[in-house]
């Protein structure tokens, strides 16, 4: 039997937790601990954009950075808006397209997203692209439906480069927490329930998008204690981590998970 370290995927999304200096200072203890990052890890961080120039020159190469949220037109009068070419000309390689919190406390719909994700990839981001059923739509038995109107709504007719890799992160919404507080974490998603999700996302995606493999990350209140279980599941390649990857010693911790992930 051969045994070989499955390549692991471990994607950090700060949202509004850290200010600029905050932000740039976690950047540097990244830098620091780079040596703690496993061999076959993808690691990516999305700062807030203030900060993201800073921090993709602080990371690079180990680690890459990434946009939380793009316009899908490239340039413009949109007051407030960044396209994806302009993340991509300050030092982005991945955008985060349809979080749960972009769709729900911002109304994007599933028209939005694809468009956001056709202009990551047209600007030569990587899309990370998120999906995920609300408790109201899982205790109506409406999950799977919910997921596969999302995946539809992103992949059909849309022609994926070859060169660029096809990642989705499921993220119960239920599951995400509000703060890396102990209280602060959504209800716990366990890791056969999201494995049990993830087996259904990917087949879905290889019957819209033949050409690729999906990479498919799991979020929702991802923690240095839960991290690893997540991660042996043969359909879970990675993590998105809120609240826990806004602090070092959280995020070394689930770093250090990943080492033990042996297939
Ligand atoms: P969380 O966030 O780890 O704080 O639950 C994950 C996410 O929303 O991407």
């Amino acid at each position: 039997m051969t045994v070989t370290q499955k390549k692991i995927y471990l994607f950090a999304n700060w949202k509004m937790y850290l200010d600029y200096a905050e932000s740039i200072a976690l950047a540097n203890l990244i830098k620091q601990h780079r040596a703690a990052v496993p061999a076959d890890c993808s690691m990516v961080i999305f700062p807030t954009a203030l900060a993201l120039p800073a921090v993709a020159e602080i990371i690079a190469p180990t680690v890459s950075a990434g946009a939380q949220n793009l316009h899908w037109l490239e340039k413009g009068g949109s007051t407030g808006e960044i396209s994806a070419g302009m993340f991509k000309s300050a030092g982005a390689a991945y955008a985060l397209v349809g979080h749960s919190e972009r769709r729900h406390l911002f109304h994007e719909t599933n028209h939005d997203v694809r468009q956001k994700l056709e202009a990551s990839l047209a600007a030569g981001l990587t899309p990370v692209l998120c999906v995920g059923e609300t408790l109201a739509e899982r205790d109506a038995d409406l999950a799977v439906e919910v997921l596969e109107t999302q995946l539809r709504s992103a992949f059909t007719g849309l022609s994926w480069p070859a060169s660029r890799p096809l990642i989705i992160a499921y993220e119960p919404v239920w599951a995400i927490s509000r703060g890396a507080a102990p209280e602060e974490a959504g209800i716990h998603c366990d890791e056969s329930q999201a494995e049990e999700m993830h087996v259904i996302i990917a087949d879905f995606v290889k019957a819209l998008v033949p050409s690729v493999t999906p990479i498919i990350l799991f979020g929702g209140s991802v923690r240095p204690n839960s991290a690893g279980g997540y991660l042996a599941q043969e359909h879970i390649d990675g993590v998105l981590v809120g609240a826990a990857a806004t602090k070092i010693d959280s995020w070394l911790g689930i770093i250090a998970a990943t080492n033990k992930i042996i297939f």
